[in-house]
C-alpha cells in the first residue's frame, strides 16, 4: 500500500511517501481503507516516537481519519463489520500497542474502541476533520468547565480547527461567545459562526477590552501569553481551559504526558486553570456525530489536499493561520 512515513526528528523535509505492507490486525482490531485523514501540523515535532536507545520510530502521520472497514478481528463487536463506514481517533498521545500509526496511508488499523460509524450526513473529508478537534472542545467545555446556558465563553485562537468547535458548542448550549482573531478572513468566519463579539488580538489585549465583562470560561487554544491575559478577565469563580500550556512540563516525555490522562487543575491568582490532553470517548463522539447529522454542529474545513500533496498540507498548517481543519484525501478518494 502507499503510506506517508515521518522520519523524526525533523519537520516536513522528513516526510516520505513509501510502499508499505498492509497492516496485520489482532483479534480486537479493525482494518480500515482510508478515504480521508485529518492533519495535525504539530505532530511532526512531537517526541512521542523516540525510543529508549535514542533512535526513532517512523510513524504514519494523522490521528483521526475516515474510511470503510475491510477486515475485522474475531473480538470486534457486531456494530463494526466489513463495509461499515467509520470515523477513527487513535489518540497517539497515550502510548499503547494500538496507537503508533495514523491515517495518512491507503489502509490503517485501530483498536475497535477508537472508532464509531461515520455520521451519515457527512462526507469522508468532513468526518476526518471531526474527532480530535471536536472531542477536545467537548471535553474542555463540558467535562472540565461545565459550561452552561447564559454564561460567557471566551475562545482564544478562534478560527483554529479546535476553537471553531468550542465556539459552535458554546453557541449550541446558549452561552454568549467572544473570540479572538486577527484577519478579515477570520472575522468573516467568526461572524458566520454567530460569535457575539470579536477581539483583534493584534490590536488589543484582553484586559483592555473585557475589563468590565464577566467571563466565566476561557478556552485557550493559543498558549501561555493568553493565560496571563485571561487571568485578568476571568471571573473569580471562572475557569481557564488550556489545551496548550508549556508550564506543565515537557510533554515530549512519556512519563509527563501519561500524568495527563486525568486533567490537571491548579489555582493561579485565585482562578482555576486546567490543562488536559484529549482522549477518545466513544459516547461523546457518538453524541457529536448525532448533532452533526441533525445539523446542530457543522464540520468547518480549512483546506483539502491530495494524498500526494501531504508536504504542502503540513506547510500550510505550520503557518499557524488555518481557518478550519486541514484534511488530506486518501489515495482511493
Ligand atoms: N491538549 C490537547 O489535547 C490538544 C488538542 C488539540 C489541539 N491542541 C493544541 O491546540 C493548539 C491549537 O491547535 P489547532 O490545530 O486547533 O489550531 P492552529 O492551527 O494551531 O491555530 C490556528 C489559528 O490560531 C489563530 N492564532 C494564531 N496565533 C494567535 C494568537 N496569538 N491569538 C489568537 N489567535 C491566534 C489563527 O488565527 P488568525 O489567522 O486570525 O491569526 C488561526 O486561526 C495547538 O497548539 C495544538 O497542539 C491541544
Amino acid at each position: 500500500m502507499q503510506a506517508w512515513h515521518h522520519h523524526p526528528p525533523g519537520g516536513t523535509e522528513k516526510l516520505k511517501i513509501v510502499k508499505a505492507d498492509i497492516p496485520e490486525i489482532d483479534d480486537d482490531e479493525v482494518l480500515v481503507k482510508v478515504y480521508a485523514a485529518g492533519l495535525i501540523w504539530m505532530e511532526l515535532y512531537w517526541q512521542l516516537y523516540e525510543k529508549e536507545d535514542g533512535t526513532y520510530k517512523t510513524p504514519i502521520p494523522g490521528e483521526d481519519y475516515s474510511g470503510v472497514i475491510v477486515k475485522v478481528g474475531s473480538k470486534v463487536p457486531e456494530g463494526l463489520k466489513v463495509g461499515t463506514e467509520v470515523m477513527v481517533f487513535v489518540t497517539k498521545a497515550f502510548s499503547s500497542k494500538h496507537s503508533t500509526d495514523g491515517g495518512m496511508a491507503e489502509y490503517a488499523k485501530a483498536h475497535f474502541s477508537k472508532m464509531i460509524p461515520k455520521p451519515q450526513n457527512l462526507s469522508h473529508v468532513e468526518a476526518a476533520s471531526v474527532p480530535l478537534a471536536a472531542l477536545t472542545a467537548w471535553q474542555g467545555l463540558f467535562d472540565h468547565a461545565k459550561l452552561k446556558a447564559g454564561q460567557t465563553l471566551l475562545v482564544a485562537g478562534g478560527t483554529g480547527p479546535t476553537a471553531i468547535w468550542a465556539i459552535q458548542m458554546g453557541k449550541m448550549v446558549g452561552a454568549r461567545v467572544i473570540a479572538t482573531a486577527a484577519s478579515e478572513q477570520s472575522f468573516k468566519l467568526l461572524k458566520s459562526l454567530g460569535v457575539n463579539q470579536v477581539i483583534n488580538y493584534k490590536e488589543a489585549k484582553l484586559e483592555s477590552v473585557l475589563a468590565s465583562e464577566n467571563v466565566d470560561v476561557v478556552f485557550n487554544a493559543v498558549g501561555d501569553e493568553v493565560t496571563k491575559q485571561a487571568l485578568k478577565v476571568v471571573s473569580e469563580d471562572g475557569i481557564i481551559i488550556n489545551i496548550v500550556d508549556t508550564t506543565v512540563g515537557d510533554l515530549s516525555k512519556e512519563s509527563v504526558r501519561d500524568s495527563f490522562r486525568e486533567p490537571f487543575f491548579r489555582k493561579e491568582d485565585g482562578r482555576t486553570v486546567v490543562f488536559f490532553i484529549v482522549d477518545m470517548n466513544v459516547q461523546q463522539l457518538t453524541e457529536i456525530g448525532n448533532l452533526l447529522n441533525e445539523g446542530k454542529l457543522k464540520a468547518v474545513i480549512g483546506a483539502v489536499y491530495d494524498f500526494t500533496d501531504v508536504v504542502n498540507a503540513f506547510k500550510q498548517g505550520e503557518t499557524g493561520h488555518a481557518h478550519g481543519k486541514i484534511v488530506v484525501k486518501g489515495p482511493g478518494l
